[in-house]
């Protein structure tokens, strides 16, 4: 595809800004429009380096706004890569109504806005969530979804409805679900950020259960050349899995961030576990590593700059842990400090 304009939905967030830094700097593109809703999750400073590129353009707004979406759309849209959502499951857990709106109505909106006016690619970032937990073994894409959280049933919702839109009315959709993200830029209430910024902040870093939880790494970088990969080389109608390939405890990683920084085990602060705790994801990827697609940072060098970064980019989470996330971080955790 060629001279392509596209609407990155979610693109003032973690993964999102990062795709959107990607897709400018390709050639085929000649217009990336960020559609986001600047939630506490939102950060227009992540974009700063984009800002005055000619190419980009910035609407803030709410994927479930029929009528802005209509309005978008009416000036014309190739490609629409949706990363909007609601995201983070303990959020879910404390209050689920941002989830079902976002994660679900909003991915019919824009399901209903490309099949009214047609577009080449719909790309549905999905995660490996969806499936739930599994004991061994890793699952394809043909598993059976059992989402266990209400991120996760909402994301489902709109997994789902993305490929009702192929089956039912053959719109180019494809969607992907990817296991665990990490990078520069990451909200800290996920875990990595969480942990990289208490122990810079001499906090304790509050580990659920026996921290035997286990989830599969990639890199943010990683996910997003595997999104652009499918862009090109996904089959309509077709869901990959998108893994890293490295598979590790919470408790290893804690223990990997804290020899980083000359930390002692003793700042691991055991917390009351999150209820309907997902104990294991796996996914298998190979149906997209067979297309060609492989990753390319390892994790310990990945985690490595992600944590120099982190150090280095006080300016960019240090507003961030003293805003919202106050509030949030004592709803969850209580007193730890
Ligand atoms: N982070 C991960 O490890 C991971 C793994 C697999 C899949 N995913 C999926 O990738 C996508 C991006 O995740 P992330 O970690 O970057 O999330 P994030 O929370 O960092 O960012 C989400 C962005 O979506 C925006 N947003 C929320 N509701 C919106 C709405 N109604 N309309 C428009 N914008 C809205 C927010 O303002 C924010 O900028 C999500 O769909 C998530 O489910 C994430």
């Amino acid at each position: 595809m060629n001279n392509l304009k596209i609407l990155v939905t979610g693109g003032a967030g973690f993964i999102g800004s990062h795709f959107v830094k990607l897709a400018l700097k390709k050639s085929e593109v000649r217009q990336v429009i960020n559609l986001d809703k600047l939630t506490y999750a939102g950060n227009p400073a992540t974009l700063k380096p984009v800002e005055e590129d000619p190419k980009y353009q910035f609407i803030k707004g709410d994927i479930a706004d029929a009528s802005l979406i209509d309005t978008v759309f009416k000036n014309g849209i190739d490609m629409v890569v949706n990363f909007a959502a609601e995201t983070h499951v303990d959020r879910s857990i404390q209050e689920a109504g941002d989830f079902i709106k976002t994660d679900i109505q909003g991915v019919w909106v824009l399901l209903e806005a490309c099949r009214r006016y047609g577009i080449k690619k719909f790309i549905q970032i999905s995660t490996d969530e969806v499936y739930g937990s599994i004991a061994e073994g890793s699952f394809t894409e043909t598993a059976p979804l059992m989402p266990s959280n209400p991120y996760s049933a909402s994301k489902a919702g709109g997994d789902r409805l993305a490929y009702s839109y192929w089956k039912t009315y053959q719109l180019p959709v494809v969607v992907t679900r990817c296991s665990n993200n990490y990078g520069p830029y990451q909200y800290p209430e996920k875990l990595i950020p969480l942990f990289v910024t208490n122990a810079l902040e001499n906090k304790k870093l509050p580990l659920y259960g026996d921290g035997l939880n286990r989830r599969d790494w990639i890199h943010v970088l990683d996910h997003c050349e595997a999104v652009w990969f499918l862009t090109e080389k996904g089959e309509n109608g077709e869901t990959y899995n998108i893994a890293g390939r490295n598979e590790l405890t919470n408790l290893v990683l804690t223990r990997m961030i804290l020899d980083e920084f000359n930390l002692d085990p003793s700042m691991i602060q055991p917390v009351k576990d999150r209820p309907g705790h997902d104990r294991r994801y796996a996914i298998d990827d190979s149906r997209l590593r067979k297309l060609g697609w492989t990753s390319q940072i390892p994790f310990e060098k990945g985690l490595k700059e992600t944590l120099q970064w982190y150090k280095e980019n006080t300016a960019w989470w240090e507003p961030i842990k003293h805003g919202e996330f106050k509030q949030y971080y004592q709803q969850q955790y209580g007193a730890i400090s």
